[in-house]
């Protein structure tokens, strides 16, 4: 009884303020309180420099910085509209603080147009109309009818579903931000290198990185799961991706070989600021022998040199692993039967080196962090 009548109050203030013509994120807490709240922990929730120091220290480095020009705001804070349409300036405004990227800018991006400097996001002009991804439903409108039980009412009181966006089912409609992005020397500092293959459908960019996590999606239904909206891949919670990269181990005469296989359609650690690495240690009797690690970077520069993203125009190195790729790691080293081998993928969210000339000296920003790890015992 008392928490249809919570439930009523929040239906009465919520359809009051279904007055306002635009959706407003702070209301879809209101009835999706477990997504709102992994909403907030997520980058897309604190992606502007507010929020993010790692962000804040390069912007800062940024020529742009100097006159206040936060062409960033495309991608990093899209839903602060009087910055994008260049009413304002950059300001430590509620958007920026708390929606940057809001629930319903994902959910309302109605079409991709592709660009060589960057894509953009094409929104859907009706107001009220919200995109969502749901095998059962693909192809309807779902427009509210209101029932005698709140459990039993179809739709949503807030706002329409259109569940007929293709966009939203092969995750196409993550790639206006997640693509990749040129500087002003027309060379791509940022890029995922995505391979679209056959599978697109059933595993991508969504199933990966929102996979179903346990607790309803919505109050007034009682459906198990909701989709993981706490987008942050690398800091929080690695393992949620552990599986989609593979270790194996093969023994050679004098040798072994290590493969690490990349399930995902992207390059692994894309973002020039990472750096990820393979540790791979050998237990002997009571001995730890650790070998050399094995890095998958890529640096980019000018004149052979690395440099700042914006002052770049070339690759130096590129290491990182690609789209699907099965990397081939040989160590020449004999293995025993009775030995325990170690092996562990992951990365810093910031290369040591770069964190330096960053000045980010917090430990949780540069340590290494597992992604993945594999025991292999050895035996004739
Ligand atoms: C007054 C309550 C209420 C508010 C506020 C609300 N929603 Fe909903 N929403 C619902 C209900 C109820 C459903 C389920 C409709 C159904 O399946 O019949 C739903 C469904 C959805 C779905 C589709 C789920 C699926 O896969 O079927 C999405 C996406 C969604 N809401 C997003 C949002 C966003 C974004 C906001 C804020 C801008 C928001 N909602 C605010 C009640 C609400
Ligand atoms: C085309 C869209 C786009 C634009 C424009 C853009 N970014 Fe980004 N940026 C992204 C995406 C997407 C990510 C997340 C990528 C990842 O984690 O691999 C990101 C991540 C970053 C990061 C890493 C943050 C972290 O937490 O590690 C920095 C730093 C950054 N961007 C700086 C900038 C600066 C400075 C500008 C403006 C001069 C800018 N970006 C403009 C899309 C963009
Ligand atoms: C409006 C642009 C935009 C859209 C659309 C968008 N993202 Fe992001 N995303 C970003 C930006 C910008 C960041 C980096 C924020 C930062 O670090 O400051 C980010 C960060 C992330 C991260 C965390 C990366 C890390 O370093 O931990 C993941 C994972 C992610 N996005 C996945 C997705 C997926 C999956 C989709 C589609 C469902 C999506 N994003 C849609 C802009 C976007
Ligand atoms: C980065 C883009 C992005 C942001 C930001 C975002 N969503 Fe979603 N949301 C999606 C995508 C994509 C799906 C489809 C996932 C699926 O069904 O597998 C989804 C699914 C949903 C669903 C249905 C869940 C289910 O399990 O079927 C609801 C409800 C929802 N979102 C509400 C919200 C609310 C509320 C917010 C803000 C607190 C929000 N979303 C922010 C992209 C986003
Ligand atoms: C098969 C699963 C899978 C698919 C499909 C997938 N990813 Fe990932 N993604 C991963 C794994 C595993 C990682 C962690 C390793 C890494 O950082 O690259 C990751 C990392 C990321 C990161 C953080 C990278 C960084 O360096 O900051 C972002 C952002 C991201 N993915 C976005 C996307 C987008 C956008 C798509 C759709 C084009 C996508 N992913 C498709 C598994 C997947």
């Amino acid at each position: 009884m008392k928490i249809f009548i919570t439930l009523g109050i929040l239906l009465f203030t919520t359809l009051n303020t279904y007055a306002s013509k635009e959706l407003k994120t702070h209301i879809c807490q209101a009835c999706h309180p477990k997504i709102y709240k992994e909403y907030q922990s997520s980058m897309h929730a604190k992606a502007s420099i507010y929020k993010n120091e790692i962000f804040r220290a390069v912007w800062e480095k940024h020529p742009l910085s100097k006159t206040n020009n936060f062409k960033c705001a495309k991608c990093h804070t899209p839903s602060d509209k009087k910055l994008i349409s260049g009413e304002t300036k950059l300001s430590k405004n509620s958007i920026q603080l708390h929606e940057p990227i809001s629930c319903q800018y994902c959910h309302q991006i109605k079409s991709i147009e592709e660009h060589a400097k960057s894509n953009t996001n094409i929104q859907i002009t009706q107001k009220k109309t919200i995109f969502a991804r749901n095998i059962d439903k693909k192809g309807q409108m779902l427009e509210f009818k209101p029932q005698s039980s709140l459990t039993k009412m179809v739709g949503s009181p807030y706002h329409d579903i259109n569940y007929s966006n293709e966009n939203y089912y092969n995750g196409n409609m993550c790639l206006g931000c997640h693509s990749h992005k040129q500087n002003d020397h027309g060379f791509k500092v940022c890029d995922f290198e995505i391979k679209k293959g056959k599978s697109d459908f059933k595993e991508n960019c969504i199933t990966c990185h929102m996979p179903q996590v346990s607790g309803s999606f919505v109050n007034h239904k009682d459906t198990k799961t909701h989709a993981f909206h706490g987008a942050t891949a690398l800091i929080d919670k690695p393992f949620l991706l552990s599986k989609h990269v593979k270790l194996s181990l093969e023994k050679g005469n004098k040798n072994f070989v290590i493969t690490v296989k990349n399930g995902s359609n992207h390059t692994l650690t894309p973002h020039p600021l990472r750096l990820s690495k393979l540790k791979v240690s050998l237990q002997r009797e009571d001995k730890i022998i650790e070998l050399k690690d094995v890095i998958f970077i890529k640096v980019i520069g000018k004149d052979g040199k690395p440099t700042m993203p914006w002052i770049a125009d070339e690759i130096i190195t590129d290491k990182t692993i690609k789209a699907f790729e099965k990397r081939e790691l040989k160590f020449n080293k004999e293995l025993k039967s009775g030995d325990i081998v170690t092996v562990r993928f992951g990365y810093h969210i910031v290369n040591p080196q770069i964190a330096k000339k960053l000045q980010l000296k917090e430990k949780r920003l540069s340590k290494f962090i597992t992604l993945t790890r594999k025991i292999f015992k050895i035996q004739d």
